[in-house]
């Protein structure tokens, strides 16, 4: 999709910048702890039970951190020195069309799947409601037990069963990237359009689909956010790719996060219920898609030559294995009340947050049970999404593959973790745009996203306890 002159453009661009090094100033990771930088964000925002990144967008919120001004909070969020920069050296962004072409519908186009009827207005409908009468609201049910959610999107997850059954998915040409991410992340999505996802328009991701996915805005971010319907909808109208879900609370720590994650991989089975793979992402990551769509490529050429023969393997769960962890959880008894279930702390193997991948199988087979089953007897979810998820998985009979290394995470860095531009995630848990940006002029300038960043330290190679022993970094 992309145009040569793009990249001839590029390549005289990496020059300029090879003869200016001193642009772009070199920003080390991890900044000193401060309000909205992304160790505020991630430690004091989560340790007060709120998604992070709400801060600086538009000044809507002033911060609203008594006691901090904008410039102490936002300069984190300030991209407009990259933004020009990259445009006086002639980089121009992805036209609109291009991204909304790869982006899934919010709602049901009127292109029929089958018999099934219309995903509009159901639990999957990720349309939010007309400008009018909408201010402050949105709220979602608040659901006595995690079971009366199930119940209530049993009837959405059979429509998705349902078009995934009618599908064939064994010959599907294109993978979906789904990117969780909580109502008031403006900035955040802002960003991840502004880079990483603009390689969607380099050849190789073509056969890319994607939708940022969030639940509703749960009554702290509308109190804190007082016209989060309107600017949510304005996003909307302009990119058309961010999924609302409405029968959902978006809460980060509780029951709500696994459950929308679970909820998040039907809606978007139901809009592409023919794609092959399923990548879960979250809004935290810097993702060298050219390198993902190739993975997923390579995947999906080996299900169609495998197809038909009766042996092909289904079930993959594939990601930043952690393997042999004892369960922690969130709350003081939540490893206690996970020994009582399991006679040990001892997880499964555990595909961590940030990028983790199913086929079609996998994500065939979660619709099935929330269709029903587990509005019966639900699974236990427990805070933490990832673990969550592995955990539901754990009885499965299904390939688990630890093929996407993260380079650093937040906390890695203080393992002393090397940034590694070879790796598929490149970084994750980075809290503000301007990290993104950092990375992705890197990226674009040199080739590497960690360029200048690379550190001293090991990349770890497998996720297992004794990978974690800290180190002084
Ligand atoms: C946000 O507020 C700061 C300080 O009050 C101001 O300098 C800046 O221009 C404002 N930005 C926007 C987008 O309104
Ligand atoms: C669903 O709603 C959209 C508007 O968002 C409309 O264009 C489409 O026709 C509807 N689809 C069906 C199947 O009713």
């Amino acid at each position: 999709m992309v145009a040569a002159s793009g990249i001839s453009a590029l390549s005289l661009w990496r020059k300029v910048l090879v003869l200016f090094p001193v642009w772009p100033p070199v920003l080390v990771a991890p900044r000193a702890p401060g309000p909205c930088s992304e160790w505020f964000d991630n430690a004091w925002l989560k340790s007060k039970g709120f998604s992070a990144d709400v801060c600086c967008w538009r000044n809507h919120t002033d911060c609203w951190q008594d006691g901090y001004d904008y410039g102490i909070c936002c300069s984190d969020y300030d991209t407009s020195h990259y933004q020009h920069g990259l445009q006086s050296l002639g980089h121009v962004l992805l036209a609109p069309e291009l991204l909304a072409k790869a982006a899934l519908p919010l709602g049901d186009s009127l292109r029929t799947f089958g018999g099934a009827s219309s995903i509009n207005g159901t639990a999957l409908d990720g349309r939010l409601p007309p400008l009018v009468g909408l201010e402050g609201e949105l709220a979602a049910p608040d659901y006595a037990t995690p079971r009366d959610f199930f119940i209530a999107v049993a009837p959405a997850a059979a429509l998705a069963a349902q078009r995934a059954s009618e599908a064939d998915s064994s010959h599907g040409s294109v993978s979906v990237l789904f990117i969780m991410t909580a109502p008031g992340n403006f900035a955040r999505r802002q960003a991840i359009r502004q880079t990483w996802l603009q390689s969607l328009g380099w050849p190789g991701a073509e056969r890319l689909r994607y939708a940022f996915v969030a639940g509703a805005p749960d009554a702290t971010t509308r109190e804190r956010i007082p016209g989060v319907a309107i600017e949510l909808r304005e996003e909307q109208e302009e990119f058309a790719d961010l999924l609302v879900l409405p029968s959902l609370q978006d809460i980060y720590w509780g029951w709500e996060h696994t459950a929308k994650t679970f909820l998040a991989l039907i809606a978007v089975l139901a809009r592409v219920p023919d794609a092959s793979h399923f990548a879960c992402l979250h809004d935290d990551v810097y993702v060298h898609l050219p390198r993902l769509a190739e993975l997923l490529d390579a995947r999906r050429q080996f299900q169609v030559e495998n197809s038909g023969n009766g042996g092909f393997p289904a079930g993959l769960y594939l990601g930043n294995a952690y393997l042999g962890h004892d369960f922690a959880g969130h709350s003081s008894t939540d490893g206690s009340d996970y020994e009582a279930m399991h006679g040990h702390r001892k997880m499964p193997p555990v595909m961590k947050g940030g990028l983790w991948v199913v086929d079609s199988q996998l994500a065939r087979w979660v619709a099935a049970m929330l269709s029903g089953p587990a509005a019966l007897l639900p699974w236990r979810l427990w805070p933490s999404d990832d673990d969550s998820v592995g955990l539901v998985f754990g009885e499965l009979d299904i390939l688990r593959e630890h093929a996407l290394r993260h380079g650093s995470e937040w906390f890695d860095w203080r393992l002393g973790d090397r940034c590694d531009g070879d790796r598929l995630v490149v970084a994750h848990d980075l809290k503000t745009p301007r990290e993104l940006f950092e990375m992705w002029v890197r990226h674009l300038a040199f080739g590497n996203p960690c360029h200048g960043v690379e550190g001293a330290g090991l990349v770890r190679l497998t996720s297992r306890p004794e990978d974690f022993v800290f180190a002084e970094p």
